[in-house]
């Protein structure tokens, strides 16, 4: 018999990741309560529909329509909000939860991206904790390794591949010769898409997931806001194409570092090396790359979504809970986390551009005026076959910032030169 007492388990949401958890304390309990030191439970559960089918028996627990009401009851030692989205039920009984006493586990990262400064205030005013391994690169345990491995270093940059259906559009565009289309259609049939796929392809999942890792590797206050987001929408197989003939694979890439003149938050599509870890990263798995002053690169690999994976990630949560592990939030007390100035992109780097270009004089000359008199200099050039009256045109520049860069587009589409709006790639060599 364990000496402490249960830990109780309010579980609000039973989709693929809530099933998985019940799944998970039901089916492993034996293992859960040896390692714990205590037996861990589920009390109660909270769901839209009670009558679904879901593969698990969800007998023995009291069942409440409303996740407010879960939060709240006294049977209940620590709230797991599975609902997701950044407002509405989640937001609520998250709040009610830390307000009535409990802990909370969390897979949501856009609550925790746009509010989590402030649930972390409460949080620890309340003196619980709030953890959300799962709301980052699913079955990657990246956050324990920063909050706690790595807390010894300091952080230098974290990059990552952080969105799974991203990286398999990308990957599947090049060795299926498909376009975005057929893939996005086809991530839609999978069930790989988020309910609003623009949160996957418009990079705003992975920002999310991004801004978290970014707080607690730089001790800085959550700032979704300040992400440079850029989606893959726009990029077609002749740029997979073209990155391959140069050596190098396209993937929806977040960086983030502080730098000089702050902190420094991106994530969009880039260039990078084919022979690279992240260049090798196929179809829907993760990757994250942390570099320290200790421990240099450690790259960590994963599934990034999916029921076991997930589910593993806000076990891993629970039973730090259950063993008394108490790390803040985002690493050291809310009240010190710092508001960081956001810096766009502050490093250099050369870029890749596929521009349409009026098949007429002087068409290429203007492109390349414009790009000197941004300070951009032309690494490689090339015409490529015309299509009707249009002419592409792939330009490797030399290393520049990418604001110079914005200017330089800018300059561009005020001219009657283009047929279709510049495609701008970053080309990171890792
Ligand atoms: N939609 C995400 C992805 C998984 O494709 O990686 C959950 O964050």
């Amino acid at each position: 018999m364990s000496q402490l007492s249960p830990l109780r388990l309010g579980i609000a949401g039973l989709g693929t990741v809530g099933t998985g958890v019940v799944k998970i304390v039901r089916q492993q309990a034996a293992l859960l309560s040896a390692r714990a030191g205590r037996d861990v439970v589920i009390t109660a559960v909270s769901a839209r529909d009670q009558s679904r089918e879901r593969g698990v028996s969800l007998s023995g627990y009291a069942w409440e329509s409303d996740p407010v009401a879960l939060a709240k009851r006294d049977d209940v030692d620590v709230f797991v909000e599975l609902i997701g989205g950044d407002s509405g039920p989640a937001k609520d009984a998250v709040e009610a939860a830390l307000a009535s006493g409990k802990d909370v586990v969390s897979a949501n990262k856009a609550l925790l991206a746009h509010h989590g400064q402030a649930l972390a205030e409460m949080a620890e005013i309340a003196g619980h904790v709030i953890r959300f391994e799962a709301a980052v690169a699913g079955g990657i345990p990246v956050i324990k390794s920063l909050l706690e491995g790595l807390a010894g270093n300091e952080i230098t940059r974290v990059m990552g591949v952080m969105n799974g259906t991203c990286n398999y559009i990308l990957t599947n565009m090049e060795k299926s010769g498909r376009g975005y289309n057929a893939l996005f259609d086809e991530c839609a049939e999978l069930g790989y898409l988020e309910a609003d796929p623009n949160l996957d392809v418009g990079g705003i999942d992975a920002g999310h997931k991004l801004a978290l890792l970014a707080s607690i590797a730089f001790g800085t206050q959550v700032d979704f806001d300040a992400v440079e987001l850029e989606g893959i929408q726009r990029i077609e197989l002749q740029d997979i194409k073209h990155a391959a003939d140069m050596g190098f694979k396209i993937k929806l890439l977040g960086v983030t570092q502080m730098t000089g003149r702050g902190l420094e938050q991106r994530m969009t599509p880039c260039l990078v090396p084919d022979t690279s870890p992240l260049g090798q990263l196929d179809g829907g798995t993760n990757m994250v790359v942390i570099e320290g002053n200790q421990v240099e690169q450690i790259v960590l690999r994963g599934p990034g979504a999916g029921m076991g994976p997930t589910a593993s990630a806000v076990m891993g949560d629970i039973m730090d809970i259950a063993r008394g592990n108490r790390v803040p939030t985002f690493g050291v007390p809310a009240a010190k986390l710092v508001k960081a100035t956001p810096a766009m992109a502050a490093s250099t780097a050369p870029f890749y551009l596929r521009v349409g270009l009026m098949d007429k004089p002087g068409a290429m000359a203007k492109i390349a005026t414009i790009l000197g008199d941004a300070g951009i200099s032309i690494d490689r050039m090339r015409q490529l076959g015309h299509v009707d009256e249009s002419a592409p045109v792939l330009i490797v520049t030399h290393k520049c910032m990418r604001q110079s860069l914005d200017h330089a587009l800018e300059a561009m589409s005020k001219t009657d030169v283009l047929t279709t709006a510049p495609v701008a790639l970053r080309i990171e060599n890792l």
